[in-house]
């Protein structure tokens, strides 16, 4: 088991103690607080718990995803249109490339990984491709793959003369290279296939083939018929899988067996789907956007990406960070009609655990890591702190913290409350729900030295903070550990943040109001776990919470020490 990434720091929070350089206002916070060296006792007992339990919740975990929720079905998840919120005037009209955002009203960055089907796309309020919206869908394709490739000249539609391949081909030797073997324990989904090709690479997105020139046969890796299929979304999930396109690499003998070229690429083609749990803020990080990053960082803009399972709002949401990646427009994989020639090309993405970036000789090579996800992300948007705020520094500044409210399941019942605490205790506070607009919100979350929020998705936004900043995450009741520690607690500090949980006890969660204290979901929490995750959805995932501020205090305070330098 692969357990090592998951230890705890030895080192408890708030130790050293060392000299503190704190403004007035905060020394007065501090004044008969309880010392940091006591708060361990209570977290020491949370990490034990936490350590017992991953090795028998990991392995469970895998069987389900965070966002499978009883109602969910294949078809709701992977259909491709935009959620229901949106209206179907706009609907049917929202060019990925207008820089309005005509995004879902109903809070995507804040929708939550665990409760997606609560919030995601309607059935009722959604078509099948197919259905007349996908005419206007394919119109915006085309115009996307207009500008992103002039159309080409006469003389460039003459095979012949345009066919580079050809001139290559003999030279460029066939090769494909599939990693779909990866296992990692008790993360199943974390290895997604990929496969690396070079030679005379033909794509028809609409035949959903990639043919490769293939004369010598030195290519290996095909089937009886020659072929090779894989589903590219980034997540391998048994669940999901079947709504994800299907794309054929073709082992070919010759050019003549091979469409011929509309359109020659100097850069390589990368080939994924977004289908799936995205548009949800935590799925579109771990399942599209850093996968992508891992895979194509490394070619600075110079590559060609082609999605399939294409959604027009969802490109259009991240323009910015795809513009980054890559210096071409994206082409619709479910649209084009042209024949797309490449040299080089990944069918699917490179991808590790959530929000976790592993060094990997192959899977990635270049070692980059979370960190460097984050100063990525940072050029995107061009925010501007790299560090947050050094206390005592500035005469009269507070750090600033910044409280991710969320409106459905696991609010924060006394968020006033703990608001007003912060403030006594120095921070400079700022409630914000996350919203559509990722750039803003980004923007909002660099600007706080701290950022507090119930175990949810808007803990994703984290991703902007600056190096060293605090994460503070409140767990609710019920065994919420494995969930906790592997979705945000670790990767923050993956990402070089600082990171104080706070779990909830009986008397802070609304489940007392719900159940019996001799019910199961006090007494036993793990068995419902066990149960699967509609009872889990049932129960324990809908909960909000109510801190008790004589507890809490001392997590607050830790995370003014987290920012001491
Ligand atoms: C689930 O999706 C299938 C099509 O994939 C459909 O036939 C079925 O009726 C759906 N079930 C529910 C409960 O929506
Ligand atoms: C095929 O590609 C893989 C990975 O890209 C590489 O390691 C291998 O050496 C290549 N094989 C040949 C025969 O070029
Ligand atoms: C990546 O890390 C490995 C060790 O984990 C090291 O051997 C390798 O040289 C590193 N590669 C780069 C490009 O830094
Ligand atoms: C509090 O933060 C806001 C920005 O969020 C800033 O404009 C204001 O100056 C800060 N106040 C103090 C006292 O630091
Ligand atoms: C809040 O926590 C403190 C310290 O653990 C405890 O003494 C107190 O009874 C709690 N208050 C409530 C209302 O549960």
């Amino acid at each position: 088991m692969t357990s090592t990434a998951y230890s705890r720091p030895s080192k408890l929070p708030g130790g050293g103690g060392g000299e503190r350089r704190l403004p007035p206002r905060l020394m007065r916070g501090f004044t008969a607080k309880i010392e940091p060296k006591k708060l361990g006792a209570g977290l020491l007992a949370g990490c034990c718990l936490a350590l017992l339990t991953y090795v028998s919740l990991a392995k469970l975990f895998a069987i389900y995803s965070p966002v499978f929720a009883s109602t969910a079905n294949t078809s709701a998840l992977l259909q491709n249109a935009p959620p229901s919120s949106v209206p179907e005037t706009v609907k049917a009209s929202i060019p990925p490339e207008e820089t309005t955002l005509v995004g879902p009203k109903k809070d995507s960055t804040a929708a939550d990984p665990v409760d997606s089907a609560e919030t995601g796309p309607d059935m009722a309020g959604s078509q099948e491709p197919g259905l007349p919206e996908a005419v206007s869908r394919k119109d915006d394709a085309e115009k996307t793959a207009a500008a992103a490739e002039p159309k080409p000249k006469p003389s460039e539609e003459n095979p012949e003369k345009s066919n580079v391949a050809a001139a290559v081909e003999g030279t460029a030797k066939a090769n494909m290279t599939c990693d779909e073997n990866g296992v990692d324990e008790g993360f199943p989904y974390a290895r997604p296939a990929v496969c690396e090709l070079s030679g005379d690479i033909r794509v028809s997105p609409k035949q959903k083939t990639m043919y490769l020139v293939n004369p010598s046969g030195a290519a290996t890796g095909f089937d009886e018929k020659g072929e090779k299929r894989l589903r590219p979304y980034a997540r391998n999930d048994d669940f999901l899988l079947p709504g994800v396109v299907e794309v054929t690499v073709k082992s070919v003998p010759s050019t003549a067996a091979a469409p011929q070229c509309t359109k020659q690429h100097r850069v390589p083609a990368v080939v994924f789907s977004v289908a799936g749990y995205t548009d949800n803020f935590f799925h579109d990080n771990t399942d599209a956007l850093i996968p992508l990053y891992v895979t194509t960082a490394h070619l600075k803009g110079e590559v060609q990406l082609l999605i399939t399972n294409y959604k027009p709002w969802w490109v259009q949401k991240y323009t910015p960070v795809l513009r980054k990646l890559s210096s071409y427009d994206v082409i619709n994989f479910d649209e084009d009609a042209g024949v797309h020639c490449f040299h080089e090309g990944y069918l699917g993405l490179y991808r590790d655990r959530d929000l976790i970036i592993s060094p990997h000789p192959t899977r990635n090579p270049r070692n980059y890591t979370m960190v460097d996800y984050n100063r990525f992300l940072r050029g995107v948007f061009e925010l501007r702190r790299e560090r947050p705020a050094v206390l005592g520094e500035e005469p009269g500044m507070r750090p600033r913290m910044l409280i991710i409210s969320r409106s459905g399941t696991r609010k924060l019942l006394n968020l006033d409350e703990v608001a007003a605490e912060a403030s006594e205790l120095g921070f400079n506070v700022t409630v914000a729900e996350a919203g559509a607009d990722v750039p803003a919100f980004a923007a909002l979350v660099n600007s706080a030295d701290v950022l507090l929020a119930v175990h949810g998705a808007g803990l994703t936004n984290q991703i902007f903070l600056p190096t060293d900043a605090v994460v503070l995450q409140i767990v609710p009741w019920g065994n919420m550990d494995w969930q906790a520690t592997n979705f945000y607690g670790q990767p923050a500090r993956e990402m070089q943040l600082r990171y104080v949980e706070y779990y909830v006890g009986e008397e802070e969660t609304s489940l007392k109001d719900k159940y019996p204290r001799d019910h199961m979901v006090f007494k036993d929490p793990k068995a419902l776990h066990k149960q699967g995750w509609q009872t889990l959805a049932n129960t324990i995932m809908k909960q909000d919470v109510q801190v008790n501020i004589t507890r809490f205090r001392p997590f607050l305070l830790q995370a003014i020490d987290k920012l001491q330098p």
